[in-house]
């Protein structure tokens, strides 16, 4: 009965890495070319980056084509999945207004994530004591943006969330709030699940430095749009075990980076292609736990997986970045389609909160016929 729908989305603030697509964006090429969703709806949320960009507006504005562009290369296509801007749906901004209503201040202050961002960007009150950290304050649109991402979610009345495990706070508070507009003004939004990536080296890929998340400001990123020089340079580079001095020396794989992006990019046949003296990556492992294998081996295996995964789409970025008024159409007519949708869901809600004063006859024949009898 019920239609599957996804939406999902990415904060415009920069370019897109590996992180991103292990964890969310290679992912939701699958689902698309899985043929199992109805509908799947992929947001550039650029009024979410400025509830915490409010003062930098170019940074937001100018990685909207960047993230388009990751979006393309990386196989989204626009004839199957409808990819638009957050700003574009005004009824996203009234729908968030009416569920501030349904949730407390309480309630925010106690999301987790909320709750670390805010120490992160040095918004907190208290807890700022470094001198370089000043007590900004937490802006209210920052503060709420969990009411908006309710919004986001519940105007194109999605079933599946595919996102990261950091959004859990905010598909878990999305719930309540559909629970709370139900069970308040009758049966009409639809309670989302959460999707997570499955495989468990992609929970959270660490950084090339072998820090737990990649992360532009960490500088330990390899990106989508790197160059084939770039990937390179990075996993040459890269953290391994600090204790595998000599080629002899037995290794450790666990925390080690090059092995855990291995596990998560890797499959049998590389091996095949690439090093036959292995069957798979556990012999690979066996052997560098023994000793006998070299760091650079490795890298270079490692090179040419991501090499075969990022060649076409380096590809198709080169195609859509001489073509940018295409990528531009297309933005265009995704929030088109995506603002019609809302807007029907808007129409539900404003009929269930009884605020539809024009359309609703039966308020208006009632009201005058009790002002006729007085
Ligand atoms: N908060 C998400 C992030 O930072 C982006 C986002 C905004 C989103 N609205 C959404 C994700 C709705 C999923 C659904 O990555």
């Amino acid at each position: 009965m019920g239609k599957k729908i996804i939406l999902t989305g990415d904060r415009p603030t920069g370019k897109l890495h590996l992180g991103h697509f292990v964890g969310s964006l290679g992912r939701r090429v699958e689902l698309q070319n899985s043929g199992l969703y109805d509908k799947i709806f992929i947001m550039i949320a650029d009024a979410q980056a400025l509830t915490d960009n409010a003062d930098n507006p170019d940074k937001v504005r100018d990685n909207i084509i960047e993230v388009a562009l990751d979006y393309l290369s990386c196989g989204i296509d626009p004839t199957r999945s409808t990819i638009f801007i957050q700003s574009y749906v005004a009824e996203l901004t009234e729908l968030a207004f009416y569920y501030m209503n349904l949730v407390t201040v309480q309630r925010l202050q106690r999301n987790p994530t909320v709750k670390a961002e805010i120490q992160l960007r040095g918004f907190a009150e208290n807890g700022a004591e470094e001198e370089n950290l000043q007590r900004k304050g937490t802006p209210v649109g920052f503060f709420t943006y969990p009411i908006s991402q309710a919004a986001d979610i519940t105007a194109f009345k999605a079933t599946t969330v595919p996102v990261g495990a950091d959004q859990e706070p905010m598909i878990e508070q999305t719930r309540e709030i559909v629970h709370k507009f139900n069970s308040v003004y009758g049966e009409t939004l639809v309670e989302p699940e959460i999707m997570l990536p499955t495989n468990s080296a992609c929970l959270r890929l660490p950084g090339t430095d072998g820090k737990a998340k990649m992360s532009k400001s960490l500088g330990n990123c390899i990106y989508l749009s790197d160059s084939p020089e770039e990937v390179k340079k990075k996993v040459m580079s890269m953290y391994t075990d600090p204790d595998h001095l000599k080629i002899t020396d037995p290794g450790k794989v666990e925390g080690n980076c090059v092995f855990t992006y291995l596990d998560a990019f890797s499959r049998p046949e590389h091996f095949a292609k690439y090093l036959p003296e292995y069957e798979n990556l556990d012999a690979l492992k066996d052997h560098y736990r023994r000793g006998g294998l070299g760091d650079v081996k490795c890298k270079k295996l490692l090179i040419a997986v991501l090499e075969e995964m990022l060649e076409p789409i380096r590809e198709r970025r080169k195609y859509y970045e001489q073509h940018i008024e295409e990528v531009y159409d297309i933005l265009r007519k995704g929030s088109d389609e995506a603002r019609a949708t809302a807007q029907e869901t808007l129409e539900e809600v404003r009929r269930a909160m009884r605020i539809n004063y024009f359309e609703d006859r039966e308020l208006i024949e009632h009201q005058a016929a009790e002002y006729r009898k007085e």
